[in-house]
């Protein structure tokens, strides 16, 4: 029997949720995979592969950008923090990548620096965010002077909100009314919905979309499940169950004896804990799946291990697999115990936890 635990990665959920995307916009709007953060912890190049039908790839940072060009993969591939320091203008440019401008200093920089191959900017408007941006007044001037630049091959506007999982907040249209009023005139293409927006606002969408967490299978609005969106998990975590035991009325379960089996019962322990990144503060009731069956979580999440009811499942086995999340078992669920989201359960899985594709 196998101690790992495993992350299955869906790549036909990728490209279903891929298909999702498509289907939701109009013909000619281009798609802008965000695969930063090792895809959303599925792996970054996991990820491009399977969603090499996406129209672009953004990534945080150089680093990102690299690992894909190590790898072969060639489509084009934004950088959403941009740049710092010469050396990685120089190499945005002599690797054909497109970044995002944010900042006076990367105007700065790219002002005073002369590139072989002009790049495409995406110059990043502060609509209300207020973390990364030019402000929306100094828009024009700072267009004009790119449109002038040797150095910058084309412009594309880009701004982000803060509120899109919420779509009935009054800010959305606010920034929304920020950003089209900057460059007006210009017709240049701009890019502003991440997935809550792509799903909920389709004035939102532009010229570039920019989904994240849909691709990865999970539902980015609070009040909708991700099924009923066609959306499909694209990770599985699971890890086995490496020891049943009996229980007596009164005993109690792991560090802080913090649960005590309310009868005579049986229980089982699975080879997962906050050590593989499975959240230390998920509480007892915390569902977990085994053979299809949800089994609660009892007791506190150590470093290795977790301890679940099987009252309800007499014929559980050691050796038997538990699905954490994943098919079955959707993340948005777990998240919502963890009082957390699922980009945070995704993203902060460790080494230990062996990735296989499926
Ligand atoms: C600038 C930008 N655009 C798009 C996204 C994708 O967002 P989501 O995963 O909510 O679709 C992100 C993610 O954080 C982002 O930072």
């Amino acid at each position: 029997m196998s101690r790992l635990a495993t992350a299955t990665i869906h790549l036909q959920a990728l490209r279903n949720n891929l298909q999702q995307v498509r289907e939701r916009i109009s013909a000619g709007v281009k798609i802008v995979a965000v695969i930063k953060a090792d895809g959303y912890g599925h792996g970054l190049i996991t990820v491009a592969r399977a969603l090499h039908q996406s129209d672009l790839f953004a990534v945080g940072c150089i680093d990102e950008a690299l690992s894909l060009k190590q790898h072969g993969i060639n489509r084009p591939t934004l950088l959403l923090e941009g740049f710092e320091g010469e050396e990685e203008l120089y190499a945005i440019s002599q690797l054909g990548l497109q970044t995002v401008i944010h900042s006076r200093e990367q105007l700065a920089l790219l002002r005073s620096t002369e590139l072989k191959k002009p790049v495409t900017i995406w110059l990043k408007i502060e609509s209300g965010m207020n973390r990364l941006g030019l402000p929306a007044e100094r828009a024009e001037q700072v267009l004009s002077e790119l449109q002038r630049h040797k150095s910058v091959s084309e412009v594309v506007l880009i701004s982000h909100f803060a509120n899109a999982d919420d779509p009935d907040n009054g800010m959305n249209s606010e920034q929304q009314h920020i950003f089209e009023s900057c460059c007006r005139e210009s017709g240049l293409d701009r890019s502003m919905a991440n997935s809550a927006a792509l799903l909920s606002n389709s004035a939102s969408h532009y010229q570039f979309v920019r989904p994240g967490i849909m691709l990865y299978g999970s539902s980015p609005l609070p009040e909708q499940g991700a099924e009923p969106l066609g959306l499909q998990a694209a990770m599985t975590l699971r890890a086995p169950l490496i020891a049943i035991k009996a229980l007596k009325k009164g005993d109690s379960v792991g560090y802080g004896s913090t649960w005590s089996a309310p009868e005579d019962m049986s229980m089982g322990v699975i080879a997962i804990g906050y050590g593989h990144g499975y959240p230390r503060h998920l509480p007892s009731g915390t569902p977990v799946l085994i053979s299809g069956e949800r089994v609660p979580l009892i007791g506190r999440v150590s470093m290795d291990l977790v301890t679940v009811d099987l009252s309800s499942l007499p014929e559980a086995r050691v050796g038997d697999l538990a699905t954490l999340w994943g098919e079955g078992l959707p993340v948005d669920e777990i998240a919502a115990h963890a009082e957390t989201i699922s980009y945070e359960l995704l993203c902060r899985l460790t080494s230990r936890v062996e990735r296989q594709e499926g």
